[in-house]
């Protein structure tokens, strides 16, 4: 492979999958791309397979056909962890805080990796701190304490910790009051100015479509729509067949 086709491959390329729970066929042949330090925002109605994405990306559930290349490389047959040390991090939708360790603790599970000097640690702990200042003055609290904004702020930081290539974000607004949401879309566009791409599954539309630079529209487990988002508005007929909104 010469320079310039490598300078163009995307960061993450899902090839064409499928993927069973059981024996309910769930993707039918799901296609997409992220590049080095995009947004890509995936929409859909509720179990079209968002999630499920996602989770075949991390290595959570197997694709029986088709292929997920991270950097050029098939990852589709690695385990979670592993395909994590790439540089793939992952917040799922109920953000797996673990909620008696403190919100150090929580952020230090990210940090303990080889390879990751105590001057690096505490760069990356100071630099959570100062993204999300309420992680610092709850530094010593237990995570199961903090409010689901907050505990949705700790996973994200924590995802950060292990200075991933990209974030995997599923659905962190859900439940959220506004206050909250925002603070959010500021942390993505955080992100992506510092170069980390981020496949974003959402409900919340106006945010998708603000926050990311592409869209893949789902439905019954494929992508049907691919589009700019700048040219795509909230009250779009295309958005309104696949949304309902
Ligand atoms: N562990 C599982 N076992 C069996 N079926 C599952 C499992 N997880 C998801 N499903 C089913 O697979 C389909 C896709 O689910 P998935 O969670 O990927 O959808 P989604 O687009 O993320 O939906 P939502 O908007 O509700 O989060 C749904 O019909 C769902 O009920
Ligand atoms: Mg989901």
């Amino acid at each position: 492979m010469n320079i310039g086709s490598d300078r163009m491959e995307p960061l993450v390329r899902v090839e064409d999958i499928h993927t069973y729970y059981g024996k309910s066929h769930v993707l039918h042949g799901v296609s997409l791309e992220v590049g080095r330090g995009e947004v890509v925002g995936l929409l859909g109605r509720n179990g079209v397979g968002k999630s499920t994405t996602l989770k075949a990306i991390m290595g959570l559930v197997r694709p029986a056909l088709g292929r997920v290349l991270f950097e050029g490389q098939p990852v589709t047959h690695l385990q979670a962890d592993k395909v994590a040390r790439l540089g793939i991090a992952y917040v799922p939708e109920d953000r797996r805080i673990f909620g008696l360790l403190t919100v150090t603790e929580n952020l230090r599970t990210g940090l303990d990796r080889r390879g990751v000097t105590d001057a690096r640690k505490k760069e990356l702990l100071d630099k959570a701190h100062q993204y999300f200042p309420v992680l610092a003055e709850r530094r010593n609290q237990a995570g199961g304490t903090l409010s689901g904004g907050e505990q949705q702020m700790l996973a994200i930081a924590r995802a950060m910790m292990l200075e991933p290539k990209i974030i995997l974000l599923d659905e962190p607004t859900e439940g959220l009051m506004p206050r909250m949401v925002s603070q959010i879309h500021r942390i993505i566009d955080v992100l992506r100015a510092e170069g980390v791409a981020i496949l974003l599954v959402e409900q919340n539309v106006p945010l998708t479509l603000e926050a990311s630079q592409r869209i893949y529209l789902m439905e019954k487990g494929v992508v049907r729509h691919h589009a700019l988002a700048s040219e795509l508005r909230v009250t779009d007929p295309v958005i309104h067949q696949y949304l309902g909104v």
